[in-house]
């Protein structure tokens, strides 16, 4: 167990790159076209692929937060981000081999389809909470929580459901580097949670008041809604996640008991 913020970050600085230089020079693209991709999973793919390009923004605007100015999250951010934008980079050009072409500016062209209240209601909260200053740190550790093990496991459905050989091999890296991500979140959360009862019963209102799926706001209610049901379908898709994602952030201190995320979930698996 880590003591300190400091710990954690030399932790996460000492771990190798799943997705290495090595390993991605060997993706055998050339046969990603050689098996079938079920057409449900490209909105999914596309999803996740913008979802991971928008770490940028998020990150930018973490940066204008307390949590941001944070050393030590700060130097994790900077490595953290250039990983999650590798994933996107994967994920585009595993679609472009399996015969989904994307624009040259597919960035910019997801970026431009962020609502503009999104981009607004996001700098009025980061504002709204900064008199909450460091307390704040830990609600943002715990939203960080649960979208890196949100992803981890939506990627891990993913392989499993779409049985496409080259696109496992590429998510089980992936999926490597987001377990890394979500240790270190979790582990920052449980240190900041552990701190005062302010912060535990801060975070636990904001988790419960006002968390949503990750890319949701930027991504509409609908196609988040699309990638939740198709990854999560019906009461097995919903026990996987409460024994995935919701009892994870439930072993946090102040979170005992927690099941805000799967009773927000539940109606888009089960409808
Ligand atoms: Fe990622
Ligand atoms: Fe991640």
């Amino acid at each position: 167990m880590f003591e300190t913020d400091k710990e954690v970050l030399d932790w996460y600085e000492a771990q190798p790159r799943a997705l290495s230089k090595e390993f991605v020079d060997r993706i055998p693209w050339r046969d990603v076209a050689n098996y079938q991709l079920n057409p449900a999973f490209v909105p999914v793919l596309v999803y996740m692929r913008d979802v991971e390009y928008f770490t940028e923004i998020y990150y930018r605007e973490l940066m204008r937060t307390p949590t941001g100015r944070d050393p030590v999250i700060k130097k994790f951010m900077n490595r953290w981000s250039t990983e999650e934008a590798l994933h996107a980079e994967l994920l585009n050009r595993f679609l472009n081999e399996a015969g989904i072409p994307t624009t040259e500016k597919w960035q910019a062209e997801a970026k431009a389809k962020i609502p503009w209240r999104y981009t607004v209601e996001s700098f009025i909260l980061d504002y709204a909470l900064t008199p909450f200053g460091k307390s704040f740190h830990a609600a943002h550790m715990v939203w960080g929580t649960i979208n890196e093990v949100t992803t981890l496991q939506g990627y891990r459905r993913l392989s499993e459901l779409a049985r496409h050989p080259v696109l496992s091999r590429i998510l089980g890296a992936i999926m490597l580097e987001e377990s890394v991500h979500s240790n270190f979140f979790w582990n920052m959360a449980r240190m900041k949670l552990s701190q005062a009862k302010f912060s535990r019963d801060l975070a636990r209102f904001i988790i419960k008041r006002f968390w949503s799926p990750v890319g949701q706001g930027a991504k509409p209610e609908s196609e988040t809604n699309y990638v939740i049901s198709t990854l999560f379908r019906g009461q097995q898709g919903l026990e996987f996640f409460n024994r995935t994602v919701e009892s994870r952030v439930a072993r946090l201190p102040g979170f005992a008991g927690f099941t805000g995320l799967t009773e927000r979930v539940a109606p888009i698996v089960q409808a």
